[in-house]
């Protein structure tokens, strides 16, 4: 794909939105400091918060958010970065705010303004940006949560598109960022030996996990407002199945893509209270910011149907929790056992002969499995995994990537409107209208509904742990 359809040149400056929250620190610093490595971040960056600091403070800010995400190897790269920096600080609410971002701003052009906020300041930076007529030729980034529901994220897109044109706004999902998830979309489409099986009537079920062991400390009272279906399956996961499910784009270019992911989103089932379990880990209530009585769900399990040619019949099953079992993430595309039994172990005790495994985190891997003949007289055989791919070392981390993406106009690999707008209405009708939480026990894989849900197709692929994983 076009790196840059080359129709926008690059931002000449970036404009950070919420500079001393969390998500500057954690992601946002190491991701600049990451780009200034590679040469790729000659531009002012203006930071931009409520509290009043100096610049010194700022620069600490950044330096202590680059150390506590690794070694400082590149002690020029780090300094070239600090001396980009440049603070203002303000009111959204303030005209003046926007105005002195404007003189920071002083010859740049073409700022890309990266909204690291709270959604619910989204709607008044955007009206100060376009206010203040600093919206000109500009780009903005939208972090996620893009909505928290069909309504919301329908209202976001108009404020955001009657101060920006829709090829101006990126909407970030991290998760498109990822190597493993890129490699997806290249994998099915740069082979030909798929196509012919991937469809209803070879593959049986597609499952997605993405299982984490941490809780949700620290994040209860975002968690209390999102829940783990909005936190990441509405998003993350739905653009895994995107890529899974699309068809062939029509041509070489981003926006055929888009079209296609936008087309499975739009052939998703709604979603039925009883397509949906939710979880609760035991000891959710006690963290701090969660209502003692809350129904918020910590684990979500769901069966999905794409009502399409390829696709009819088949089932999707997602899911997702904290306090879970292990820290991963796979897909596990089955594909139907053999028309006739002709073997006594050609169904394998523990249920799965072929498949198409992706290993999504925390290392990259694609896995075909078959069963082969074991030697001997016998008509017996194992299981085994051929690894196309076991381990890519030295991949770029998402932030950073998805951040000079944008500043050069590439939009790949965010969201587009209406595919954010399909993916919440697939998921808007449970929002509200759902069977309570079910309890379960940190470190198991979640309550046993689960696996009831699953039963009439088998049972859940639990990813194996780092350490044990090839
Ligand atoms: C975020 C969610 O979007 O994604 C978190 O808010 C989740 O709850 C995280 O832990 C998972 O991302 P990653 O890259 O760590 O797998």
């Amino acid at each position: 794909m076009p790196i840059n359809d080359g129709r926008t040149p690059a931002s000449d400056a970036l404009v950070i939105f919420g500079v001393t929250g969390d998500l500057a620190h954690k992601m946002i610093f190491p991701a600049l400091y990451a780009m200034a490595k590679r040469g790729v971040l000659n531009v002012p960056v203006v930071g931009v918060a409520a509290s009043k600091r100096s610049l010194a403070q700022l620069r600490k800010l950044a330096k202590d958010s680059i150390k506590r995400a690794g070694k400082v190897d590149d002690k020029p790269a780090l300094d070239r970065l600090l001396s980009l920096l440049c603070y203002v600080h303000g009111d959204y609410n303030d005209p003046e705010t926007f105005k002195a971002i404007k003189q920071s701003l002083a010859n740049a052009q073409r700022p890309t303004h990266y909204l690291a906020i709270p959604p619910s300041l989204f709607a008044t930076v955007i009206n100060g940006i376009g206010n203040a007529g600093l919206a000109k030729q500009a780009r903005v980034i939208v972090e996620k949560p893009f909505g928290r529901d069909l309504a919301s994220a329908r209202e976001l897109n108009r404020i955001a598109l009657s101060v920006f044109a829709e090829d101006a706004i990126f909407r970030i999902d991290h998760y498109l960022g990822k190597e493993a998830i890129m490699n997806i979309l290249y994998f099915r489409f740069a082979n030909s030996f798929l196509e012919p099986i991937w469809n209803r009537n070879y593959i049986a079920s597609v499952q997605i996990t993405l299982s984490e062991s941490f809780d949700v400390t620290g994040r209860g009272a975002f968690y209390e407002s999102a829940g783990c279906l909005r936190d990441v399956i509405q998003n993350h996961l739905f653009q895994i199945v995107a890529l899974l499910a699309m068809e062939a784009p029509a041509y070489q270019g981003y926006g055929a893509v888009h079209s296609e992911k936008a087309k499975v989103f739009q052939a998703m089932r709604p979603l039925r209270p009883d397509d949906v379990v939710r979880g609760q880990y035991v000891g959710y209530r006690k963290e701090p910011g969660v209502a003692k009585r809350s129904d918020v769900e910590t684990f979500c399990a769901l069966r999905l149907f794409i009502d399409s040619w390829r696709w009819e019949g088949v089932p999707w099953y997602l899911r997702s929790g904290k306090c879970l079992a292990t820290t991963a993430a796979e897909v596990l595309v089955e594909l139907k056992a053999p028309p006739q039994r002709l073997f006594d172990d050609s169904a394998p005790v523990e249920g799965r002969a072929n498949y198409v495994r992706f290993r999504l985190s925390p290392n990259s891997a694609v896995a075909l499995a078959a069963r082969v003949k074991r030697a001997g007289k016998e008509f017996v055989g194992d299981q085994r995994e051929l690894y196309l791919l076991e381990e890519q070392p030295g991949e770029e981390k998402p932030y950073s990537r998805l951040l000079s993406d944008a500043m050069v106009g590439n939009g790949a690999l965010f969201t587009r409107q209406d595919a954010v707008e399909a993916a919440w209405a697939v998921v808007d009708p449970v929002l509200n209208t759902h069977h309570p939480v079910h309890s379960y026990k940190p470190g198991t894989w979640g309550p046993k509904q689960a696996d009831e849900l699953i039963a009439a197709d088998g049972s859940w692929h639990n990813p194996q742990p780092a350490k044990a994983a090839k």
